[in-house]
């Protein structure tokens, strides 16, 4: 693995998740592995979990790292080529060039602008920033993907429904469910966990949301999508909760009212399903208290998870470079 921007990215992904369950168990099975090497974080967006996930994970493999926000410790960037630059101080251009000679791997998480739909699903900023990196790059979120945080779930489901086993299991039922928020938000959570559940055969994966926020059908295609989200819960094993912006008409909130929340009510349709959300999450507007309070919740399992996946995906770009 050269660099780390999509669930595509990976060839054997149970063998991915099986691995990524290991480490939890044996965290520092590999902790020579980072031996003098570094591994810089850059962000252009705040951060909790991805932040501090990936400090854990490089420190469990004995790496050193450093943490840049972009927008708070360093000078104002311009992300723009052919710019007169009287109101930016550095170009991204020297400021990835010099920043990879700093480290070993570099790992990114950028932003979609939620205005230019072609500019974003093309990957226009990340594409640079890859295009101007000397080391291997890892998306740590970028306009359109989070695949860590999909590692994350797919391991976390692993741990509830273990379709790693080889023994004969039952089929899962997973429903990604549109929730309501108050900004618009990005769809790199959602396109990167039906791209790695769609994966996962044992595992019936069902979208729902409103009619003005299917997703892009490179992603949606051959997925069950319904627009009747109390059908959708009915003997569902795991909810995923998680608003995005509409697709269709890019980046708008077209849908206001709490009429999509996840309530305690809701959750009685399914087959007692685990709660799921990748957090941050806004109470009482994407999901009901009740419910992130209850022991059907496993959102701190997931979070926790994150840096299993991230420590994994680390390992495999060691093992590339060495
Ligand atoms: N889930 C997630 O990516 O969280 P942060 O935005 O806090 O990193």
């Amino acid at each position: 693995m050269k660099n780390f921007f999509s669930i595509e990215d990976i060839d054997d992904l149970y063998a991915i998740i099986k691995t990524s369950i290991e480490l939890k168990n044996h965290p520092y099975d590999f902790q020579n592995c980072g031996k003098n090497k570094t591994i810089g974080l850059i962000f252009f967006n705040q951060s909790l979990r991805t932040r501090l996930s990936c400090q854990k994970a490089a420190f469990n493999l004995g790496c050193n790292i450093w943490s840049l926000d972009v927008n708070r410790d360093s000078w104002k960037l311009e992300l723009h080529d052919g710019t007169v630059m009287k109101h930016t101080q550095e170009h991204i251009k020297e400021a990835i060039s010099v920043m990879s000679l700093y480290c070993d791997i570099l790992a990114i998480r950028t932003f979609p602008n939620l205005l230019d739909r072609d500019y974003d699903y093309e990957e226009v900023f990340f594409n640079k920033i890859l295009s101007y990196s000397k080391v291997p790059v890892v998306n740590l979120e970028s306009a359109t993907m989070h695949p860590l945080q999909s590692l994350a779930d797919a391991m976390t489901i692993a741990e509830f429904f273990p379709f790693l086993s080889k023994k004969k299991k039952k089929r899962c039922k997973v429903v990604l469910s549109w929730a309501p928020h108050v900004k618009a938000l990005p769809h790199s959570v959602a396109n990167s966990f039906v791209q790695c559940l769609s994966r996962i055969e044992e595992i019936d994966l069902t979208i729902t949301c409103p009619k003005e926020y299917d997703l892009y059908e490179k992603f949606s295609k051959g997925i069950y999508t319904t627009y009747d989200q109390h059908q959708a819960f009915f003997n569902a094993d795991f909810i995923y909760a998680k608003n995005w912006s509409s697709y269709r008409h890019y980046g708008k909130i077209l849908h206001t009212s709490d009429d999509w929340m996840i309530t305690k009510k809701k959750m009685e349709l399914t087959n007692k399903a685990k709660f799921m959300h990748c957090l941050p999450v806004r109470r009482n507007i994407v999901v009901e208290d009740s419910v992130l309070n209850s022991p059907q919740s496993i959102v701190l399992q997931q979070a926790e998870n994150r840096i299993f996946s991230t420590q994994m995906i680390f390992l495999k770009l060691l093992e590339f470079l060495s």
